[in-house]
This record gives structure tokens, sequence and C-alpha cells, in this order.
């Protein structure tokens, strides 16, 4: 490992920390955690800004996590439902080209309810190592999975898959093919030039010949995605308040969870979902040591889901060095499971 610059410290993780790993079920966790002055400084800059806005990582606190799984069952948000369609259908063709022996990697594993459609079809997998951020989420979630493939070496490691520095392999595994689950349409969070980035850094860490498996929305109709982000029963405007109560719990803030209401809106130009808590009256909050008069009608920033043309997600990946081998998709554009193998490593 190369030492980090100065400059460069503050937009690196922390390098593995192994004097402070826990045990999180059978193996030790890699703690590649962002130190809490992260979440710190993403909050009071993002609401520093014209407009005021809070990276998404930080929704996926335990209750985040805990929250975005009830919005799974809404009867609004299809992506859930449509991808465990299309793994069922799909198990047999990435078993096939993962091969034997195969190590699964999960980004932004949640809850990992899919995950055994997929280890469950392959001949004898060498590991499963599920990534999250959400520590607590991942020891809970890897519990079942642990139970229902007995003797599979599983390395939970906590992380911000943004900043990956490694795919670390479960202990005493050599590993075979590399193969990447990102299921969800997780990637639709980051704008296309970081998706990009994420794309080649996958490639470089998985090496060639790895397998990817994505699941992407290109959904295209708006009353359809801002009803999906806009639930009846309330659950995703709960889920995006609870950064506002994240907020209170974890850096001493003052917000008046009753003085904001969620919004989600499609814009058709980029295109994706942007999601908001809107102010309903004039106030002053705190955070920490700072104060922000925040007007009525003003809004936070919290979360996008770009929602891209079966073109423009084919040639993000083709320029990131992933090719695309099989796609799911219905004959309407729509949410889409994408398998594609990692040819060039850029
Ligand atoms: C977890 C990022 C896949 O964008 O559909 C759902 C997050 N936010 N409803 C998505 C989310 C509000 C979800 N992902």
């Amino acid at each position: 490992m190369h030492a980090h610059t100065a400059a460069a410290a503050t937009r690196l993780p922390p390098p593995v920390n192994l004097a402070r790993a826990r045990p999180v079920v059978r193996s030790a966790a890699h703690r590649v955690e962002p130190p809490p002055s992260r979440f710190a400084l993403d909050v009071l800059e993002g609401l520093a800004q014209r407009q005021r806005s809070i990276p998404c990582t930080w929704l996926y606190d335990h209750r985040g996590s805990q929250l975005f799984e009830q919005i799974t069952e809404v009867p609004e948000y299809y992506p859930t439902r449509t991808e465990i369609g299309w793994l069922r259908r799909a198990a047999p063709d990435i078993a096939a080209a993962a091969g034997s022996g195969a190590v699964v990697f999960e980004l932004g594993s949640g809850s990992s309810r899919k995950t055994p459609l997929v280890l469950g079809a392959l001949d004898r997998p060498a590991g499963y190592v599920p990534i999250d951020i959400s520590e607590r989420f991942l020891g809970e979630s890897v519990r079942p999975l642990a139970a229902r493939f007995p003797g599979l070496p599983i390395h939970p490691v906590v992380a911000d898959f943004n900043e990956l520095q490694a795919l670390p392999l479960p202990p005493g595994v050599r590993g075979g093919r590399r193969v990447i689950f990102f299921p969800g349409g997780t990637i639709g969070n980051l704008d296309p030039e970081d998706a990009a980035r994420l794309l080649e850094r996958l490639g470089r860490l998985a090496g060639l010949g790895a397998m990817l498996v994505v699941g992407i929305d290109h959904t295209r109709d708006p009353a359809a995605l801002v009803a999906a982000y806009d639930d009846r029963a309330g659950i995703t405007a709960a889920f995006n308040k609870n950064l506002l109560a994240r907020i209170n719990r974890e850096l001493d803030g003052d917000f008046d969870l009753d003085a904001y209401t969620h919004r989600a809106r499609f814009d058709a130009a980029e295109p994706r979902v942007e999601m908001y808590l809107v102010a309903t009256r004039a106030q002053r909050v705190h955070v920490l040591d700072w104060a922000y008069d925040i007007a009525a009608g003003e809004s936070i920033h919290t979360e996008n889901a770009y929602k891209p043309s079966l073109f423009q997600f084919l040639a993000l990946a083709h320029r990131s060095g992933w090719a695309q081998r099989r796609l799911w998709m219905g004959e309407t554009p729509g949410y889409a499971l994408h398998l594609l193998e990692n040819v060039l490593v850029l």
C-alpha cells in the first residue's frame, strides 16, 4: 500500500484496522468504515450549499436499512419484485458463466434477501463477501445466510462500496472467478461519471473474466416512478425523514421532523428520480456547533435514482471495460438484470 498524502487523506477511507476488527458470524469483519467525521462533514457542508444536499449513503443506517426493506414490500415499489423474478430465471445462466468455485461479492448487500437465488444455483461457491455500510444490519442479515449455507466461508465487510480499495477474500479462500452481485438498482444512486469510475475500479479489483450481475431500472413512465418513490403508506417518506432523525441522534441536531415533507420528482432530462425533504415553515436548525436558517419551502436533496436508457447504461458499462453477456428485461423498458463480463482492465 502506498502512503496517503495529506491532501488525499480527507477523501480516502482509513486503512483496514485489524486491531478494531470484531467478529461477525464466524470470521473477522474487515472495517473500512468511514470515520464518524465523514458523516458530520457531509452534513455540515451539504446544509451550507445553495441547493442543500446530503449524500444518500447516510440514509442507510440500521433504521434506514430497515425502512428500505419495508419499501421493497409496498405495492408501488416494483424493482424488488421484478428483480427476484429475473433472478429466478437467470440463476442457471449466472451459474454457468461463473463456473465452479466462484467467489461472490455483493455491494450494498442490505438484507441479502436475494443472495440465496445466486448462491443456491452456483456449483460449490468458494465464498461470499457481503459489503454494506451498516455494520449492525450486515451482522443481522448474514446470520440466516450462514445457517442456510453451512460450510460456505462468509466474510462480511463494513464499508461504503464507493471507497473500496480491495475485494478481500474470506480467510483461507484462494478463490476462483469473481462474481460481483450488485442488485437493486443501487448503482442508480451514482451519477453516470461516478458509476463509470466504480465499474472501472471493480474491473481492476476483480480482474479479467470477472462477472457482474447488476440490476438497473430503465423505466421511463414518470407516474410509475413517482409513485414508487412516494408510496401511499408513507414508508418512503419515513425512510427519507430518518436522515433528519439520524442527524439529531448522531450529530446533536434539532430538526423538527414534523416541519418537513417528503417529495419525489422525476427529471426526464437526467433521467433520474430525485428525493427531497421540503421545509414547511422557516426555522433555525442546529447541527453540532453550527446553525442554519432554513426558509419555508426550501428543500434538502437526499437521493438520486438514475433511470438510464438501455443504450446509456450499455455505453457506460462498455467504456468501463464490461461487455454484455445476457439481459433479462420485459418488452417495455423497465427494471432489468444484466450479466456482464470484464474484458478490459482500465
Ligand atoms: C436502494 C438505491 C436501490 O433507488 O430504488 C427506494 C433506494 N429510495 N426508495 C432505489 C430508494 C427510495 C433504492 N436503492
